[in-house]
């Protein structure tokens, strides 16, 4: 059966820690691992921005050996009129695994439908596992490990980053807390789905409204912009309700003292996260804006090659 990452939870608790795993290795031998040789190419397609994305991955899949095809998506027949699933079949006939990033979840399914090929997930509206992966290897460096450490989300809880934290802290084992306003919390289904894996691995999840009940005592703290990707024109207020969970000083103070801060960025600065947070010495963006690429070798190569040992 093709296996895809769609949603963080495609992957089982201990495949997630079999991916960080190698990637862990990965980084600590760089160049050392070229699992891809020969002529196997990616498809990296983008129908929203990037920079973190697309040049982790193009870099990635060449440093594995592989032949990135990164593409916006207005330069093919997306959009006007060839089905996503008539994509994903032709595409499944020229190369070894399709890296998507769009709209809604439903978009991306319809190509995993009709792909023969792995199909990941670049960020959706609905999850950006990637980001995740990357996430928790910051957090085996930087706490030791992922099991019964405390994560807080707080900013949109309703948005693809809350979604991932939920469903992948849950995998990790993690106690993931997420926050925001009235308005703006997570899917109920995948709330539910998240506690349900938590139960499993000796994790919790939780959804607040109260942005320091959520940071306290917390071992990570993490957030993300308040208007995400196509949200710019939704009418909604997106400044107001969300300054009490604003990652400053003052919130952060709640958090356990050697907590770290994590951001997958692009940061809006003094919006979300202050200057003085982001380029403090709490801050591990960098290391978690760098993990993608290690992260993202791992996972292809999960996908592509026997599972790692
Ligand atoms: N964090 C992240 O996915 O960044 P990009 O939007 O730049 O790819
Ligand atoms: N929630 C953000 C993440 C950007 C990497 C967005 O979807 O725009």
């Amino acid at each position: 059966m093709t296996r895809h990452l769609l949603r963080d939870d495609d992957l089982t608790p201990a495949e997630q820690a079999a991916v960080l795993d190698l990637a862990a290795r990965m980084k600590a031998d760089r160049f050392g691992y070229r699992p891809l040789a020969g002529p196997r190419s990616v498809a990296v397609l983008f129908d929203k921005q990037s920079l973190r994305t697309r040049f982790s991955f193009d870099v990635g899949i060449a440093e594995l050996g592989g032949h990135p095809l990164v593409v916006d998506t207005q330069v093919t027949h997306f959009g006007r009129g060839e089905t996503l699933a008539d994509a994903g079949r032709v595409l499944s006939r020229y190369v070894a695994a399709i890296v998507l990033r769009t709209h809604g979840d439903d978009r991306i399914a319809e190509v995993a439908e009709a792909a023969t090929v792995p199909v990941v997930n670049a960020l959706t509206d609905g999850f950006h596992p990637c980001q995740l992966l990357a996430d928790l290897l910051t957090v085996r460096e930087r706490c030791g490990g992922t099991a019964g450490r405390t994560l807080a989300y707080v900013g949109d809880a309703a948005n693809n980053l809350a979604h991932s934290y939920l469903l992948a802290g849950a995998t990790a084992g993690m106690h993931v807390r997420v926050a925001g306003p009235d308005g703006f919390a997570p899917d109920p289904a995948v709330l539910s789905r998240a506690a349900e894996i938590a139960a499993g691995t000796g994790g919790s999840v939780r959804a607040l409204t109260d942005p320091v009940a959520a940071v306290a005592d917390a071992d990570v703290v993490a957030t993300d912009t308040w208007t995400s990707m196509g949200q710019e024109a939704d009418g909604l207020d997106r400044i107001t309700p969300f300054l009490p969970y604003q990652v400053g000083k003052e919130l952060l103070g709640h958090a356990a003292p050697d907590a770290i801060v994590l951001h997958c960025l692009p940061a809006h600065r003094g919006e979300e996260i202050t200057d003085e947070v982001l380029d403090g010495p709490q801050s591990a963006v960098f290391d978690q804006a760098e993990n993608r690429l290690h992260a993202q070798k791992a996972l292809l190569t999960f996908l592509l090659e026997a599972p790692p040992s």
